[in-house]
């Protein structure tokens, strides 16, 4: 906490300021096992949404539309008839429509505080893990471009919150069946609705959800309605890195369930 970064002088850990130990970590455990999981699952979730955002087909099978294209804001989109869509875009757009949404989620999840420190932890090992000592000579945080560009969080958070909106509408629309009649709920609209949970909760639970709740208060006492939402965020914080992973794989499920329905691999079970 002194008034200079320890790890700006030259030479990282190894420095003139820290100790002299030569071992690059003293740690008997497996350690890195961790980041490696970490690496493993973000790059399994990288490789499958880029296939299906570039896909631009089987994102549509009535009334489910995939959250990868919802909204669907171009002309060339599947849900036109009837589907949730909006045509912000002519038909200029002539690439996937999944490309002019995607950007705010991935954003957000890009600059969250805990997918920071997972792929800081996983892919740059800027450090792999406590006590082990990143191999980079310097460190300089998020000081400098681009990850200075992490401030933009908060910026996410407001675009996070409208795109969740939407797929709330999504999956109040899964409750019509394939002709657009109300009353319908097959294995489909339960897929929606725990994404939905998991979607809200995960954005419901960033950090600065919390901090613009109960952030820059003086007195709690003066404002009861924003410390008891501070409370409720706060406790939902505290799951924050599940709820990114348990919303990570949700979002990726139920994309795969309109895949699988779109391409007709399987047929949607009706609960009623
Ligand atoms: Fe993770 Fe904001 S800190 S979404």
């Amino acid at each position: 906490t002194g008034t200079e970064p320890p790890q700006q002088r030259p030479g990282g850990v190894h420095g003139p300021s820290r100790a002299a130990i030569t071992a690059r970590h003293l740690r008997t455990d497996r350690w890195w096992l961790s980041p490696a999981g970490t690496a493993a699952g973000l790059l399994a979730f990288i490789a499958y949404s880029t296939w299906r955002a570039f896909a631009d087909d089987h994102y549509y099978a009535a009334p489910y539309v995939s959250p990868f294209y919802s909204p669907c804001l171009a002309e060339n989109c599947q849900t036109m008839r009837g589907g949730p869509n909006l045509d912000l875009f002519g038909s200029w757009w002539g690439l996937s429509p999944a490309l002019l949404i995607l950007v705010f989620p991935l954003g957000f999840r890009l600059t969250c505080y805990y997918y920071r420190k997972a792929y800081y932890r996983g892919f740059w090992a800027s450090p792999p893990a406590c006590a082990v000592a990143e191999p980079h000579a310097s460190y300089t945080g998020e000081t400098r471009f681009p990850l200075v560009l992490q401030n933009l969080h908060r910026y996410f958070f407001y675009a996070a919150v409208p795109v969740a909106g939407i797929l709330t509408y999504d999956t109040v629309l899964t409750f019509r069946d394939e002709h657009y009649a109300w009353g319908h709920m097959g294995l489909g609209t339960l897929v929606f609705l725990a994404n939905i949970v998991l979607i809200w909760a995960y954005t419901l639970s960033c950090h600065s959800c919390r901090h613009i709740m109960g952030g820059r208060l003086r007195h709690f006492s003066r404002h009861p309605v924003r410390y008891r939402l501070w409370g409720w965020v706060s406790r939902l914080n505290a799951r924050h890195m599940q709820l990114a992973w348990a919303s990570l794989i949700s979002v990726a499920l139920c994309d795969f369930y309109v895949y699988l329905l779109a391409t007709g691999t399987i047929t949607d079970p009706r609960i009623f």
